[in-house]
């Protein structure tokens, strides 16, 4: 029988202001001619007003149907029926209480409990791909506890909701000209519920690598902070750090690494995927993985364009594209990818 995590709901949200490469190049020594072809990015939306709360809030809001703008798998769904809220998240707006739990107090989800993330680029797969895992530990648990005549042991986790938001605009060092260039502000949500007669998430996979050269770093701005007993962190750089070309050629090897790895658990052939959602990083690593993979780039979905680089969020936003543009259909399998800080990088599959 066909059990499994199904997206029932995909929401996003970007910023207002759309920031153009030319706008970039009044700030630093950069033009439109070196940006686009290096990266895909022609703009991309930075934050004035809006905080991760309002941006991850109002894509919640979309992927549960509570506003227009989402894609809905069946219909609505109450905000009071999600039992947790997972935020994968570099920029949360408190260190507490959680990103998570300042959504669901914006959406209503008064049922839920709540948890950050800190996983960067790889949010999209880390926050779906442990969601799915629990929910197959809540259901685990209800039919032991069914076949025992007792109530379950653990929280009864039916409906989650991953949202992920960023203002990597705070973390950004603005006279960096090669890192500035490539990231925006915004946010993506699903919502996955259990389904005991459908397949869902088929699966998954996770890794961790040892940043031991620092290639991806940004310190937390706690360490510039002296206390009465101790001093300041005299190396404190509280700005999003990346070496370029070391960043590009793990993306790239991670990337396919982790599709592959997830296409073999889930017994299926990247020919079987209808659209891939990649993290958008960089349009060349995402032409770089389709080609090392013998697949046309049409069914890799580009978002970056006009939303930059937005961390785990990416993802999550070029699968909402993706599914409000109709480019999946019911019963269609799709893949998610992402790769970033940590080192993280993963991969999930699931059918819509
Ligand atoms: N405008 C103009 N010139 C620039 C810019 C810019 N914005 N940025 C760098 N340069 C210059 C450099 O100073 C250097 O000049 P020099 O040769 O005189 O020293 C030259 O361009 C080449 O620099 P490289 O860093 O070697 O440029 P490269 O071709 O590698 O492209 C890029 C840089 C686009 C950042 C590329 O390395 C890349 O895409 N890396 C991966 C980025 C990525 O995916 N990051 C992930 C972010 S984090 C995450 O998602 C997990």
């Amino acid at each position: 029988m066909a059990l499994g995590s199904v997206i029932i709901g995909s929401g996003m949200a970007l910023p207002a202001q759309v920031v153009t490469n030319d706008e970039l190049g009044q700030i630093v020594d950069t033009t439109d001619e070196w940006i686009v072809p290096r990266t895909g990015i022609h703009t991309r939306h930075i934050a004035e007003h809006e905080t991760a709360t309002d941006l991850g809030a109002a894509a919640a809001l979309r992927a549960l149907g509570v506003q227009e703008g989402g894609w809905l798998r069946e219909g609505a769904i109450d905000p009071a029926t999600i039992d947790m809220v997972i935020c994968p998240t570099l920029t949360p707006e408190a260190h507490f209480p959680s990103e998570a739990a300042l959504i669901r107090e914006r959406i209503g989800a008064v049922n839920a409990v709540c948890f950050d993330m800190s996983c960067a680029c790889s949010g999209c797969v880390y926050g779906t791909s442990t969601a799915d895992m629990l929910l197959a530990a809540s259901a685990a648990d209800r039919a032991s506890a069914e076949a025992a005549g007792r109530t379950p042991r653990r929280n009864v986790l039916r409906r989650i909701l991953v949202v992920a938001t960023e203002r990597l605009s705070r973390l950004v060092d603005w006279t960096d000209r090669s890192t500035c260039i490539l990231f925006g502000d915004g946010a993506g949500a699903v919502v996955m519920e259990w389904r005991e007669d459908e397949e869902g998430m088929l699966a998954s996979y996770m890794e961790n690598t040892d940043d031991t050269d620092h290639v991806l770093w940004c310190d937390s701005a706690f360490c510039a902070r002296a206390t009465p007993f101790s001093p300041a962190r005299e190396d404190c750089d509280p700005y999003m750090r990346m070496a370029g070309q070391a960043v590009f050629k793990f993306a790239t090897s991670a990337m396919v690494r982790s599709i592959e790895t997830a296409l073999e658990r889930a017994g299926v052939t990247a020919a079987d995927i209808a659209l891939f959602a990649p993290h958008q990083a960089n349009e060349r690593i995402i032409r770089y993985a389709a080609k090392k993979m013998g697949q046309p780039v049409e069914r890799f979905q580009m978002s970056i364009g006009h939303t930059g680089n937005v961390s785990g969020a990416s993802a999550l936003i070029a699968l909402n594209e993706a599914l409000t543009e109709g480019k999946l259909q019911r019963g269609d399998l799709a893949c998610m990818a992402g790769f970033g800080g940590g080192l993280t990088a993963g991969a999930c599959v699931f059918r819509i």
